[in-house]
């Protein structure tokens, strides 16, 4: 929107309509980046100011609503990767407000409508989860459809990839269901899985999400339901559409309802009476927001009587019954001051923002991340540029836009490093996929011999999934970096017996005798070390925790391995071939290990490292058990294990657990709830059993 556009009130017919116009071709062209490419480029506060302009325009010139207005349309035009599915009844959307007094107004709306002056209105005021609705539809208890929201009318199919929520019950618990019952919901990812997914996303060199909503979004509408199966997508359920029979009285007994079925439902759900009720609800989720470990961007008050529901009906496309009470944008302008170039483990070099430290939703931000060279291009921000800046679903701070108006006359624009800002000054270079394609990623290729990266290597080493070296965190070992003390892994064995090191050590503030000589035993206590987390330690790209006891087995040794990886590194094709032989071994790991092991640095650190150790053997699967040499799927529900420990039990006696049913599977092991895979077992007659059986037949 132009800056400061003009008054409403001030606006003549014409400049109306042509202003209506422009809204409704801005307003579409923001839906189909939000909704059909997941990558917005305006925060939700500047679209629905848009959306209220063109609301505000059009009820002082009503004769001016266009046939294609943005305030006729419910979300966006579906993308055609999905076959469409028509709701049984239109999923709506809410009418939003902005402040306290609107709520006093809406209760008093609600008493006017019904008539009822004197009586205090019951309400329930839900969180408003920042997600995608999606609504599911169950027959006799089972689900038979899963829909997104679409157009309102018309969603995209995604039941295969709905089926993989963990938090979608593939059959309702309990009774009272109606025969026919959709249920309506939101899916969403919390922050921590947010950011994890970002974090694996970037050291893979695949992009990243701009937010969690975006997340879940590109999640759920994936052509392939086993990559939905791995985002740790959740769902909380709220509403429901077409329903074959009354199922509940209020808008409470049925979120009790929905609970009693299976379904989670916002823990922070509250029943209030009255307007106050309602400011209070929305001023106590205001404050547990930043604690809810996943976003929301509101209140939802909703009558809870179903009968008054009934009663009040819908305006266009809203219930008259229900409304969003939405928080502030958090959203604060700022002076970017400089940009810094953070190099990572894997030697991605990431832009960071360094800004004049500004308040944003109760938190004091002064740094945002520009995620890449193109992201600096796309917003063309410059060094004394003023910003505007959002905490992006509470997470991370981002650069909305540039207020150009601001810019400094002799800003200039920024230029990417060509060399790592370390002083190797390795060139830096622009990454490609294994197809070819240009990533947005540059990285630095120094690997171990780059400072930067070698302290991230360092934390890897030490973190818990690694060596865990109780009592050696980030924190000090940056610290011991800084210092000298430890430059490399083998650094932290030769510490623990270097007397004048530790002496050193005890001389240091807040360290004193004791910690020094648990330091100590802690790190001794790791020289023995089994060979698939020796192997995950040394940060090889691509090979994580998985891959590296893959490794462990295929080779039994470390000498076999390092054997190996010399050979590979000198392109000897046998051992390329037996490194591709492994399972899940692909092209990214083997070009990863040559890289890494063709560099004599990394060698000469592996070497000394190995010097330091005791590294065990890998444990080799069983061959004399009933399921030895079996490839195994566990799918649905398993009841007396999680699923890892029903994988690292099956490896153990042997199997191989495979996540989905082919031709090579044995057996698939099938608790509630299982789908497509177990109707695939039969399509290919693979034997079938269930958890019960499947524990049977291990134990004897
Ligand atoms: S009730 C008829 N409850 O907000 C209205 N919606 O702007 C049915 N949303 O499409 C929706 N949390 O995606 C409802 N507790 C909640 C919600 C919620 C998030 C979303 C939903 C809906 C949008 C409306």
């Amino acid at each position: 929107m132009a800056l400061d556009p003009k008054p409403v009130d001030a606006l003549t017919e014409s400049e109306a309509a042509d202003e209506l116009t422009r809204l409704a071709d801005e307003i579409a062209a923001h839906d189909i980046r939000y909704y059909q490419d997941e990558a917005p480029t305006v925060s939700d506060a500047a679209y629905d100011a848009l959306k209220q302009r063109n609301a505000a325009i059009e009820a002082r010139f009503p004769h001016l609503v266009r046939e294609n207005s943005p305030s006729l349309k419910v979300g966006a035009a579906r993308a055609e990767k999905f076959a469409p599915v028509e709701h049984g009844t239109p999923m709506l959307s809410l009418d939003n407000m902005f402040s306290e007094a609107e709520a006093l107004e809406f209760d008093a709306r609600i008493k006017r409508f019904l008539r009822l002056p004197d009586e205090p209105i019951a309400y329930t005021a839900e969180p408003k989860i920042d997600g995608l609705s999606a609504s599911l539809r169950y027959e006799k208890g089972l689900l038979a459809q899963g829909a997104t929201r679409g157009d309102g009318r018309v969603g995209e199919d995604v039941t295969a990839n709905l089926r993989t929520l963990k938090e979608i019950p593939h059959r309702l618990k309990g009774s009272g269901w109606p025969e026919v019952i959709e249920i309506r919901g939101e899916v969403y990812l919390g922050h921590a899985e947010f950011a994890a997914l970002n974090e694996a996303a970037l050291a893979a060199g695949e992009r990243t999400y701009a937010n969690p909503r975006n997340a879940a979004s590109g999640s759920l509408r994936q052509i392939d339901p086993s990559i939905t199966a791995r985002r740790p997508l959740r769902f909380f359920a709220y509403a429901w559409g077409l329903v074959s029979a009354p199922f509940a009285e209020t808008q409470w007994q049925a979120l009790q309802a929905l609970k009693a079925w299976g379904f989670q439902i916002t823990p922070q759900a509250r029943r209030v009476e009255g307007a106050e009720g309602l400011i209070a609800a929305y001023r106590e989720l205001e404050a547990e927001r930043p604690h809810l470990g996943f976003d929301i961007d509101g209140v939802v008050y909703k009558v809870d009587r179903l009968d008054w529901q009934g009663r009040l009906g819908f305006v266009s496309r809203s219930p008259r019954w229900a409304i969003a009470h939405k928080f502030p944008a958090q959203q604060a302008r700022t002076v970017l001051e400089g940009i810094e170039i953070q190099v990572g483990r894997t030697g991605s070099l990431t832009p960071v923002a360094r800004l004049h430290p500004v308040t944003v939703g109760g938190v004091v931000v002064k740094n945002a991340t520009l995620h890449n060279a193109d992201e600096i291009a796309r917003l063309d921000v410059r060094i004394g540029d003023t910003v505007v800046l959002q905490r992006a679903g509470d997470v991370i701070p981002q650069i909305l836009r540039v207020i150009p108006e601001e810019r400094p006359r002799d800003a200039q624009p920024y230029r990417f490093p060509e060399v790592c800002p370390c002083h190797l000054k390795t060139p830096v270079a622009r990454e490609t996929t294994s197809g070819g394609a240009e990533t947005v990623v540059r990285r630095c290729t120094g690997e171990f011999a780059c400072p930067f990266q070698r302290v991230e290597h360092l934390k890897h080493f030490v973190s818990r999934r690694a060596f865990d070296i109780e009592g050696l965190g980030e924190k000090q070992l940056q610290a011991f970096f800084e210092e000298g003390l430890v430059r490399e892994p083998a650094d932290i064995f030769r510490l623990a017996r270097d007397e004048a090191a530790l002496q050193a050590l005890r001389e240091r503030e807040g360290y004193g005798e004791t910690s020094v000589r648990n330091l100590a035993a802690s790190i001794e206590a790791r020289r023995r070390i089994s060979l698939d987390r020796f192997i995950y330690s040394l940060g090889v790209r691509h090979i994580g925790e998985t891959t590296a006891i893959t490794l462990a087995r295929g080779y039994g040794s470390a000498s076999a391995f390092l054997k190996a990886m010399d050979e590979v590194a000198a392109r000897d094709e046998a051992a390329m071939a037996e490194l591709d032989a492994l399972d899940q071994v692909g092209e990214a790991v083997i070009e990863a290990a040559a890289a890494y092991f063709a560099e004599d640095h990394n060698r000469r650190i592996v070497q000394a490292l190995v010097e330091q150790l005791d590294i065990q053997d890998a444990e080799q699967p069983k061959s004399d058990t009933a399921v030895a040499g079996k490839t195994v799927v566990f799918t649905g529900a398993l009841e007396r294990m999680t699923r890892d420990e029903a994988k690292a039990q099956a490896e153990a006696l042997g199997a191989k657990v495979a996540s989905s049913v082919s031709k090579k599977t044995d057996i698939v092991v099938a608790g509630p709830g299982a789908g497509s895979k177990l109707k695939t077992a039969a399509d290919l007659g693979v034997q079938v059993m269930t958890e019960e059986e499947w524990l049977a037949m291990v134990a004897g």
